[in-house]
């Protein structure tokens, strides 16, 4: 339960648990959150049990009910037990041929077909892990699969293809999880599966075979991770201790990337340099928040090392046919490195014969792990479904590509490379200022707990914020928001302006070079004029915006292309306070899930 409760940000619909008890497998499930589950076995203990699987479910087949939650029996007995994470996409064909073999079914889920022919494959075998491989060849689709037998005590099996699973190494107990949190309590030794591998663990032993049966082994890593990471560190909520670590995100991503002559390595870098050098063109890939990030990165990259960038939402450009060649490096952005559509995107970027390279907050997940070349960012865990500190991290990250690129290729911006660096150095501190001084953001969102409406305006990278801030109020607080470009608005969204409108507006530092500074301060005269309420992020020392401004929220001076990790700290803040106001779930908002690992 310990386990299931670190892993509850995964999905949080339904939950369930199997034991092995001698000779039968006792299930417990619940819809709802984990809470019901832990009432229920409050209610109706389970005897004592030393092997069992547990479940945390994101509805695809079927709704969030007690009869849809894993885990699932199979046999005629029940005497199988089986949770699934994944899609199977051939369930429907698998579930006909049983219904016409007999077979009853309790639950309108695809992972029930699987538990059915595990079941049947055992009753042939006598061997889980025999019967666990006889099935996989016959499933198409994503999955981690674990199932357990009341005949076979003592014993977890568990089969992975494109989802994630490993295995933490105990003295005297094993433990298997979507992801280390899940055991982080009891050890930091882990094992890395392969793709399409079958593991099986009992208190004293680990097997690993590949889905065609022949040995593997896996690869052993200590997990660096502290279990008190994943805690909330006496923030009432993961999201506020995770906005308040965004200064150690920063820091943690930019550490050891300068050679003792401050040229920038990137260990992780395993395309050659030649290869590179003759990059002509940048696509980047991502969902959600990670393609802000990449929206964010397009300015700085384009302008330190003159290659064209292009931003894509990894969903849309994996289903349309990408002018993209060997030429191409597609830079995937994810925290999690298992959201399915930017894994498709990874893909396809491979077959059309693209380099890539994965900007990634999770070692050993899919995405890194299938990509030519990684950058980890640094940020720690991020257990909230919003994502606060792997954005930051994210663009940190993104920067420093850019200036190894630039540094590779020449030209002036190589050489100034190391100007850059050492004012991103510079961002934590300022970043840390900030975080202390946000008490009135917090009673500007209380006062506004019955907005119906807000808008955010942003121009150059202050444009990819305003979505990002835009999307932070939908996701926690349900809120109607929307992000437009400063500069598009009288093209058309200045007609919803109507008076008492509240608009966020991020404003370029009146240092910018490109004097987009004056034109946004015009912006903020022309929807006050109709009515509108105004939010001003602006740095310190703006006065230009303090007469047309309802509120002014200040953030240090920094230059242009690193003020977005600056200006997303407020509008985070904003919607985190503005959703706790309404008495909302902070953490786990609604209909969402952390990591998206469905199509
Ligand atoms: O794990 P990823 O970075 O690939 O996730 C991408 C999006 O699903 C994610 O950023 C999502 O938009 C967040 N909930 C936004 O806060």
């Amino acid at each position: 339960m310990e386990g299931l409760g670190r892993l509850e940000y995964r999905g949080y619909d339904s939950a369930g648990v199997a034991l092995v008890d001698d000779d039968r497998v006792a299930t417990a499930k619940r819809a709802g959150k984990l809470t019901n589950l832990r009432e229920a076995l409050a209610e109706n203990p389970p005897a004592d049990s030393a092997t069992a699987i547990g479940h945390t479910r994101w509805a695809t087949h079927g709704g969030p009910t007690n009869a849809n939650a894993h885990p699932h029996r199979g046999g005629t007995e029940g005497k199988l037990a089986l949770v699934h994470n994944g899609i199977i996409e051939n369930f429907h064909s698998l579930r006909q041929s049983l219904l016409a073999d007999g077979v009853e079914f309790t639950s309108e889920t695809d992972t029930e077909v699987v538990a059915h022919l595990v079941a049947s494959a055992y009753a042939d075998s006598g061997d889980l892990t025999r019967a666990m491989q006889d099935v996989v060849g016959t499933l198409e689709g994503a999955f981690t699969l674990l199932a357990v037998h009341a005949d076979a005590p003592n014993t977890v099996v568990a089969a992975r293809r494109n989802s994630p699973l490993v295995v933490g190494l105990g003295d005297g107990e094993n433990f298997m999880g979507s992801d280390v949190a899940a055991f982080i309590g009891h050890t930091r030794k882990a094992l890395e599966l392969g793709q399409d591998q079958i593991v099986t663990i009992t208190p004293d032993s680990c097997d690993v075979i590949n889905f065609d049966g022949t040995p593997s082994e896996g690869k052993a890593y200590d997990v660096t991770w502290d279990a008190a990471a994943a805690e909330k560190d006496g923030y009432d909520t993961f999201m506020e201790k995770e906005i308040h670590d965004q200064p150690h995100a920063v820091r943690d991503t930019l550490l050891g990337r300068t050679d003792e002559n401050g040229q920038l390595v990137l260990d992780e870098m395993s395309i050659t340099e030649q290869d590179l050098r003759g990059i002509s063109k940048i696509v980047i890939v991502a969902c959600g928040t990670a393609a802000y990030a990449g929206m964010v990165a397009k300015y700085a990259i384009e302008r330190w090392t003159r290659i064209p960038v292009e931003v894509e939402l990894a969903h849309e450009f994996r289903y349309r046919d990408p002018v993209i060649d060997e030429n191409t490096l597609v830079v995937s952005i994810s925290q999690s490195g298992e959201t399915a559509d930017t894994l498709m995107a990874v893909r396809h970027a491979k077959e059309l014969g693209a380099r890539t390279l994965s900007i990634c907050n999770t070692h050993g997940s899919t995405i890194p792990r299938e990509s030519d070349a990684v950058l980890y960012t640094h940020a720690g865990p991020e257990i909230a479904v919003a994502s606060t500190k792997a954005f930051v991290a994210q663009i940190t990250a993104s920067y420093i590509l850019g200036l190894y690129l630039a540094q590779l290729r020449g030209g002036s911006f190589g050489r100034n490379a190391a100007e850059v660096l050492e004012e991103l150095h510079g961002i934590p501190a300022k970043m840390s200022d900030l975080l202390g001084n946000l008490a009135r953001v917090k009673e500007i969102a209380y006062f506004m707990a019955d907005t119906r409406s807000v808008l955010f305006l942003g121009r150059h990278v202050g444009f990819p914020i305003a979505m990002e801030g835009a999307l932070k109020l939908k996701e926690l607080a349900y809120i109607h928001a929307e992000g437009f470009a400063a500069g598009e608005l009288k093209h058309g969204p200045i007609a919803l302006i109507e008076p008492g409108q509240p608009v966020f507006i991020v404003v370029p530092s009146p240092s910018a070079e490109n004097g987009l500074h004056g034109k946004v301060v015009s912006n903020i005269q022309e929807i006050r004029a109709r009515g509108a309420r105004t939010l001003v992020i602006a740095e310190e020392g703006d006065d230009d915006v303090v007469p047309f401004a309802d509120e002014v929220i200040r953030i240090p001076a920094t230059s242009q292309l690193l003020a977005p990790l600056l200006t997303v700290v407020p509008l985070q803040y904003f919607s985190l306070q503005l959703s706790s106001a309404k008495g909302l779930d902070v953490d786990q908002p609604r209909n969402l899930a952390k990591s998206v690992t469905v199509e």
